[in-house]
């Protein structure tokens, strides 16, 4: 086993939950097969050169400190809270890329009759999380003098048995919080996936192999704001377009045949295409409009 790992790119993905899911949708984006879970600890994709670790999220950035794997996949509000664990903040892991999925913020929360108006009424409160060590540097630099209590799960439940006066806790949609009557009172900090390293080189193989994983991804997360379009417009238009269209200073005009007045217009737009966008080219004359969506783009 010592020899192949060498020569395998080990990535580390939570084994399930909402980074499990985006995880596999982007890798698979990607052209990359992320093979079942089920009761499998590590799968791999021999095309690519890469091995799966499935694991608890939370073990990711340990785990790619230790070099038990080479890059990992996991939300960046657990990157903050490892590297913040020594009162000497020494980061031996880096962020390569943001993902843009599993979107979401950590904050403070309380009961629904918890009175709160500013932030020092937090003073000599109880707070319970999972992400003690971020909470007490927001507290510290915010001179607020709370008790924190760690907690690895279940934190929304704290204040109801009695174990705290506030919560802090990820919130995305906010329906946990709404389920258990609990206010948010403050976010903290902001978070999304991301695809981070050990500091320390990885061997020129495997670093090789991050390379080309994030130009993949690079291409994915391009063409999915990207959009393809086509349309017939007036040549005399064509000057008007670049005011509707974001992206399109370069359009391709083709000549169609039987119209001489008329063009063909093919456009890359960089941003994604609304109603409202259609509603313009509309009133500028266009027909035959077809927005298509973009698989891969690499500039
Ligand atoms: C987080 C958090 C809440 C929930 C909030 O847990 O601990 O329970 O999501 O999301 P909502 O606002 O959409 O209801 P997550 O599923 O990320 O699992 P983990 O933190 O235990 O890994
Ligand atoms: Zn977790």
């Amino acid at each position: 086993m010592g020899e192949n790992r060498k020569s395998v790119l080990r990535i580390a993905l939570q084994k399930s939950g909402r980074l499990a899911e985006g995880s596999d949708q982007l890798l698979t984006k990607c052209g990359i097969k992320v093979k079942s879970r089920s009761n499998q600890l590590v799968t791999c994709d021999d095309s690519f050169g890469i091995e799966f670790l499935f694991v608890r999220d939370d073990d990711i950035p340990g785990m790619i400190e230790s070099g038990v794997c080479d890059i990992g996949i996991f939300g960046e509000n657990l990157l903050r809270e490892y590297v913040s664990r020594s009162v000497v903040q020494v980061s031996k892991l880096e962020t390569i890329l943001p993902l843009g999925f599993s979107k979401c913020r950590l904050s403070l929360a309380a009961p629904k009759e918890f009175p709160y108006s500013k932030l020092s009424d937090l003073n000599g409160k109880v707070i319970a999380t999972s992400y003690p060590n971020t909470l007490r540097n927001f507290l510290n630099a915010s001179n607020i003098e709370a008790n924190v209590v760690t907690m690895h799960g279940s934190v929304e439940l704290a204040c109801h048995i009695g174990v705290a006066d506030l919560i802090c806790d990820l919130v995305s949609s906010g329906a946990t919080l709404y389920e258990n009557a609990l206010k948010e009172i403050l976010t903290i900090s902001q978070s999304e996936a991301v695809l981070v390293q050990a500091q320390a080189p990885l061997n020129s193989y495997k670093s090789k192999l991050v390379e080309k994983l994030v130009l993949r991804i690079k291409g994915v997360q391009a063409a999915s704001k990207s959009k393809y379009i086509m349309l017939h417009l007036e040549r005399d238009k064509i000057d008007q377009l670049a005011g509707i269209l974001p992206g399109c200073e370069t359009p391709t005009i083709l000549d169609l045949k039987g119209f001489p007045t008329k063009v063909a217009v093919h456009v890359v737009s960089q941003e994604d295409v609304f109603w409202e966008t259609v509603e313009n080219l509309k009133g500028i004359g266009a027909s035959s409009l077809l927005v298509m969506p973009i698989d891969k783009m690499i500039s």
